[in-house]
C-alpha cells in the first residue's frame, strides 16, 4: 500500500501500483500486468529519474540550489523536473519540440518554467533542432547546468534503484518479460537490468515507433532515415548513450496508429486513461502474449496520464488531419 503521509510532494514519487490488465488478458493465457506510473505527481514515470538526476548531481557538488537547469524533453522530464526545481529552488529551461500536446506545454509554463519551443520540422543536425538546442545553449554558459537525459546513466541507474526492485518486490519475482516502448531506453535498460540481476530468464522486450532508428540498428545494425511519428516519447533519430540495446532480447515495431487505437482499448475496456507510449506497450504485451501461446506474467507500464493528450490522442480532429482515425 502507498504511504499516505510525506514530508514533501518529492517523497511521493514512486511506489507506484501495478495492476492486472484483467479485461485486455482476457482469452490470452499469459496475463499482463501494468504499473501505473501516471499516478506519479508529475503525472509519468518521468518524475521518477527527475528526482534521481537532480540528487545524484547535488551529491557529487555538481549543482546547488539557486542554480540554472536546461533539459530537452518531450514534456514528461520536464514536468518532473519542473515540480523537483519547484520544490528545491533551481530555474529551469525547458526545450521543446513545437509539436508537442498544448497540455504539457501549459502545465509547464503553470509551474513557472521557461518554456522554448523549436521547430519539430528542423533536421537533427540544425542547431536550432530539439537535440542540439539545449546542449548549444548549455555549452556556451558554464552556469547552466544540462541534464542530458538521452546520455546521462544516472537516468539508467533511477530504474534500477526504484522501479526494477519495485516490480520486483511486487510481482514477487514471478515475472517472464517486461515489455517496454524505449525513448531514452531508461526504464527498459534501467529497471530491466536489475530484473534479469534477479532472475536471468526474465526477456526484455523494447517497442519502437515506426520512423525511429532503434529498430532497425537492434535488428539489423542498419542505420536509417529517420522520418516523422507522432507518438511522444519512444524512439529517437540518432542511437543514444542511455538506450542500450544490446540488453534487450527482441524488438517489436509500432504504428502510431495501432498504438493510438490501443491506448483508446485500454480507457474502455479498463477504464484507465493514458497516453500513445502505453498504448504501445499493451499492444507489445499482448503480441507477445500470442507468440509464446502459454502462461506467463508479461509486466508492462502506463507511462503517463491521458489527461496530457486531449487536443491530440482523443481529438478526432487531429486525428483526421494526421491520418489516423
Ligand atoms: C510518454 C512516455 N512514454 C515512454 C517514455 C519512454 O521512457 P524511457 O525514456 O525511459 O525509455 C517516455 C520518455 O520520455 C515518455 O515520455
Amino acid at each position: 500500500m502507498r504511504d499516505n503521509k510525506y514530508q514533501s510532494v518529492m517523497d511521493a514519487i514512486g511506489k507506484t501500483p501495478i495492476v492486472k490488465l484483467k479485461n485486455i488478458s482476457k482469452g490470452l493465457k499469459a496475463t499482463i500486468w501494468a504499473k501505473l506510473e501516471f499516478m506519479n505527481p508529475g503525472g509519468s514515470i518521468k518524475d521518477r529519474i527527475a528526482l534521481y538526476m537532480i540528487e545524484k548531481a547535488e551529491r557529487e557538488g555538481r549543482i546547488k540550489p539557486g542554480d540554472s537547469i536546461i533539459e530537452n524533453s518531450s514534456g514528461n522530464t520536464a514536468m518532473g523536473l519542473a515540480i523537483v526545481c519547484r520544490q528545491k529552488g533551481y530555474n529551469l529551461k525547458i526545450v521543446i519540440r513545437n509539436t508537442t500536446s498544448k497540455e504539457k506545454i501549459k502545465m509547464l509554463e503553470v509551474l513557472g518554467v521557461d518554456v522554448i519551443q523549436v521547430d519539430a520540422s528542423l533536421p537533427p543536425e540544425n542547431p536550432e533542432s530539439y537535440n542540439n538546442y539545449a546542449l548549444n545553449l548549455a555549452k556556451g554558459n558554464p552556469n547552466l547546468f544540462y541534464i542530458d537525459q538521452h546520455n546521462n546513466l544516472d537516468n539508467n541507474e533511477s530504474h534500477y534503484m526504484t522501479t526494477g526492485p519495485e516490480i520486483w518486490q511486487q510481482m514477487k519475482g514471478n515475472i517472464d518479460y517486461f515489455v517496454v516502448a524505449v525513448g531514452t531506453g531508461g526504464t527498459l535498460f534501467g529497471a530491466g537490468k536489475y530484473l534479469k540481476e534477479n532472475n536471468p530468464n526474465i526477456k526484455l522486450i523494447g517497442i519502437d515507433p515506426i520512423g525511429s532508428v532503434f529498430y532497425d540498428w537492434f535488428k539489423n545494425k542498419r542505420m536509417i532515415t529517420p522520418s516523422r511519428y507522432l507518438l511522444e516519447g519512444m524512439g529517437d533519430e540518432f542511437l543514444i548513450k542511455t538506450a542500450q540495446l544490446n540488453l534487450m532480447d527482441d524488438m517489436l515495431q509500432v504504428s502510431d496508429k495501432k498504438a493510438i487505437g490501443w491506448t483508446k482499448k485500454i480507457a474502455f475496456e479498463e477504464g484507465i486513461l493514458s497516453g500513445g507510449s502505453s498504448g504501445a506497450n499493451v499492444w507489445g504485451a499482448v503480441q507477445i502474449a500470442k507468440q509464446i501461446n502459454r502462461k506467463a506474467n508479461i509486466v508492462t507500464l502506463i507511462c503517463d496520464s491521458g489527461y496530457k493528450y486531449f487536443s491530440t490522442v482523443y481529438n478526432d480532429d487531429w486525428l483526421e488531419k494526421n491520418k489516423l482515425l
